[in-house]
């Protein structure tokens, strides 16, 4: 006996049909019209649509940065992905410089394991080669991907923290040449960055604004621009992460334009919130705005969307790192360099961008799976298992009210941070139910599965074949 969801628009992202769709054993047996109701349990999904549940591929759950930890972890930050119908996340393990990166992956293992309500997989930000020209860090690239981990993220900011120089990110990018692995970019050109902070903090400038001015978007194109060089001299596929700019965006689709195989992600951040609004430099309570790459100026935001629009940008991620303001934002007080940097978005993801990209006439519904669910399952070595609604895959289905109204409120909200970054927002449609692997996990806007169901997910390292 399996459930049954009928009367329902099935939507994946080449098409929509009115369509029954038949959960069985966790995987989704059957879509087309008319199954017969046997002896199923029966949903009725009238007025709904079936969407295949949301990927988000760049979240941080339980991560020590800036001198704390992201508020959530990952029993509350999936829990509440859940909820705003996310049911896959790709989190980052950190490997501590002159560690392993078996190490890192066992830790962020330990902290998902009996905690996560959906299922994760992780990429590994790779801090150190080794001092062995690299040998032991590029074998240890290849142990990840035996476990699943078929993609890293490189820094090519923040200095003497987490930034590598231009030789390791090459190595790495050239290893999964080899490997098929992925090298996701953090693309900022972080030594001039540093150089126009230390100016800025010399004038006696430490209000979080100055987070922003002095990370500039041709810093950001930069970095960009030289990693897709770098990815071209190595001859393998790169992906640029939380992507800001138009000034970055113009180097990725030129790239693309020239057949390179360069991939980007935009967040929900970049596309909706902007510096004239939400960072005017008038108080303190700005630092909540505090994320890098920071907040960029309103006349990005249609660039972007027209980049995802194009497919010069193919996904959109959250970047989610929260950290509440009464107590971690404020560390930065008087230095906004000691503002940890990041904010709250897993549970509004897909409410946000449906809202203002399907309902605003931006994007189609197709779209709109593509770049939440279909693109990053499919960049990320999880599709057809996640990012579709079709036989054989994991029953991983959103119910998707097309005109459920939502006010967005850290009053409301289910992540573990003590405001939004949406605070007040009216959305239309929502998650009404959500199945993971076939069990009803989120009825109503309440999460009713069992904590810490969630399943590591071993991922495919995918060699190109997406091109
Ligand atoms: O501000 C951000 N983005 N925090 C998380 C770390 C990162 O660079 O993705
Ligand atoms: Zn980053
Ligand atoms: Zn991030």
């Amino acid at each position: 006996m399996g459930t049954l969801i009928q009367n329902g628009t099935v939507v994946n992202a080449d098409d929509r049909k009115r369509a029954d769709l038949l959960i069985e054993d966790g995987k989704i047996s059957e879509v087309r019209a008319g199954i017969d109701p046997a002896s199923h349990t029966i949903v009725d999904a009238t007025g709904l649509l079936l969407l295949p549940g949301g990927v988000d591929a760049h979240t941080h759950m339980d991560m020590p940065f800036g001198g704390t930890i992201s508020a959530d972890d990952f029993l509350t930050g999936t829990r509440a992905a859940a909820i705003g119908g996310t049911t896959t996340i790709v989190d980052f393990a950190i490997q501590a410089r002159g560690t392993r990166m078996r190490d890192a992956f066992d830790i962020w293992r330990g902290k998902a394991e009996g905690k996560a309500c959906i299922d994760y997989g992780l990429h590994m930000i790779v801090t150190d080669l080794g001092s062995d020209a690299g040998k032991q860090g590029l074998h240890d690239m290849d142990d990840m991907v035996r476990e699943g981990v078929a993609s890293f993220k490189l820094f090519m900011a923040y200095p003497n923290v987490l930034m590598v120089d231009d030789g390791t990110i090459f190595k790495a990018l050239q290893q999964t040449a080899k490997n098929g692995a992925l090298i996701c970019m953090h693309a900022e050109n972080g030594s001039v960055i540093d150089t126009i902070v230390q100016q800025t903090l010399a004038e006696g400038k430490t209000a979080p604004i100055y987070h922003a001015l002095t990370r500039p978007t041709i810093a950001e194109a930069e970095a960009v621009n030289r990693c897709i060089a770098m990815a071209e001299i190595a001859g393998t596929p790169v992906y640029i992460v939380h992507l800001s700019s138009e000034d970055a965006l113009n180097q990725v689709r030129e790239a693309r334009d020239r057949g390179l195989p360069a991939f980007a992600e935009t967040c929900p951040q970049y596309l909706l919130l902007s510096l004239e609004d939400h960072m005017p430099g008038k108080s303190f309570e700005e630092a909540k705005y505090v994320f890098t790459p920071p907040l960029r100026e309103k006349k990005n935001q249609p660039k972007l969307w027209d980049g995802l629009v194009h497919d010069h940008l193919q996904v959109v991620s959250t970047d989610h790192c929260p950290f509440c303001f009464a107590d971690q934002k404020v560390l930065g007080k008087d230095d906004f360099t000691k503002i940890p940097n990041g904010g709250p978005g897993v549970e509004n993801r897909m409410q946000v961008i449906y809202h203002h990209g399907v309902n605003a006439g931006k994007i189609t519904l197709e779209r709109f799976v593509e770049i939440t669910s279909t693109a990053p399952a499919r960049i990320f070595g999880m599709y057809p298992k996640k990012g579709l609604l079709a036989k054989g895959s994991d029953a991983d289905v959103i119910l998707w009210d097309p005109n459920a109204e939502h006010v967005i409120s850290a009053a409301t909200h289910n992540m573990r941070v003590d405001y939004s970054m949406f605070e007040g927002w009216r959305v239309n449609g929502n998650a009404r139910m959500v199945f993971s692997r076939g069990e009803l996990i989120v009825d109503g806007g309440r999460y009713i599965g069992v904590e810490g169901r969630g399943q590591y997910l071993r991922r495919e390292a995918r060699g190109g074949a997406w091109q």
